[in-house]
């Protein structure tokens, strides 16, 4: 039988998420399913703001940033009363199946839903953060990477020039994943991570010992602190004013911020998003609801919603490992 099917995107926007529109309208399309897109994430849903989506609007989304169908962070969603309405709303559309790409927050909101909706309710992971548990990546994660790294891979080449250290914080929210991987993958001497904060004066000497061998070792050098957003108590500044003090140098801090969210998503997450999205258009019909569509070991995998926002997820020991060995043995 035809179903009618609607997708949001919500919350932090990351790239990828157009590649998993993309993904969702035409394996919609190929079972002959009727496909709307609300706008403006949950306020759409409230506000019944909803256009019909075919593949012609499928035209060079795959690579596009963004999402076409806008985001927001609607916090009124949290109401007992916008949950009811959005289910009236679902229901005056005869929506059987809504699937919802967005990050912690929309994941909530859709189990805040599911109380008051008995539609199928499908998740797909989609923020830079990769602080989604259940899956081993969220789409517009590896594409925040590069940004990052291109920007820290620039910073280096001014850093190297006047012999500076520098700060540069990159996104994550409260997680450290894109920091980490950040750092490993542009090489940084150092790197500051939620999961592996102690204190400030600990994190401080043990960075000054850091900068304190390099320069036993090679005289006055550049060095490169990657920090992750929302760590250093103060923030950035505070940071490199101490910095500056305790280490007598000259340190720059360099705060990414959104920038890390725009551009052409990568080949990983294109994959990503594809994959996931032709696997919950599959579910649709199926008793399965609830879920979000996670990737592990490169296989599609259904995680309750109730567990994709459980804080705690690990990161990746092997990379933390390299990381460390980088931070604390190089000069030891
Ligand atoms: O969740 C994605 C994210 O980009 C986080 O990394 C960041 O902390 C937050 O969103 C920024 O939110 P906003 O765009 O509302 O400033």
């Amino acid at each position: 039988m035809s179903k009618r099917v609607a997708v949001l995107t919500s919350g932090g926007d990351a790239p990828g998420m157009n590649a998993c529109i993309r993904g969702v309208i035409l394996t919609c399309e190929q079972r002959g399913y009727t496909l709307f897109g609300y706008k403006h994430g949950y306020n759409g849903l409230l506000q019944q703001e909803y256009i019909p989506l075919y593949s012609s609007n499928t035209h060079n989304l795959n690579q596009q940033g963004g999402t076409i169908l806008h985001s927001a962070r609607c916090l009124e969603f949290k109401e007992t009363e916008s949950a009811i309405l959005a289910a009236k709303n679902l229901k005056a559309l005869e929506i059987d199946t809504l699937i919802v790409i967005g990050g912690d927050g929309s994941f909530r909101g859709a189990t805040h839903l599911s109380h008051y909706w008995n539609g199928q309710i499908l998740g797909l992971p989609g923020t830079i953060d990769n602080d989604i548990s259940g899956t081993d990546a969220t789409i517009g994660y590896y594409t925040a990477i590069d940004t990052a790294v291109s920007s820290i891979d620039k910073v280096r080449d001014t850093a190297d020039a006047f012999e500076r250290i520098f700060l540069v914080e990159v996104m994550g929210r409260h997680a450290g994943f894109l920091a980490l991987s950040a750092a490993v993958a542009s090489a940084a001497d150092y790197v500051i991570l939620p999961e592996l904060f102690t204190t400030e004066s600990e994190m401080l000497a043990n960075i000054c010992h850091q900068i304190e061998q390099r320069r036993k070792l090679k005289g006055t050098v550049s060095f490169i602190i990657v920090v992750a957003e929302n760590v250093w108590p103060g923030g950035l500044n505070k940071l490199a004013d101490s910095l500056t003090k305790r280490a007598n140098a000259e340190v720059r801090p360099v705060i990414l911020g959104h920038v890390q969210r725009g551009g052409s998503p990568v080949s990983q997450d294109r994959i990503l998003a594809n994959t996931l999205a032709h696997y919950a258009v599959n579910l649709v019909g199926e008793p399965t609801t609830n879920v979000m569509i996670g990737m592990v070991n490169g296989n599609p995998v259904e995680v309750p919603l109730s567990v994709t926002h459980t804080p705690g997820k690990p990161l990746l020991k092997s990379t933390l490992e390299c990381m460390q060995s980088i931070m604390n043995k190089r000069y030891a």
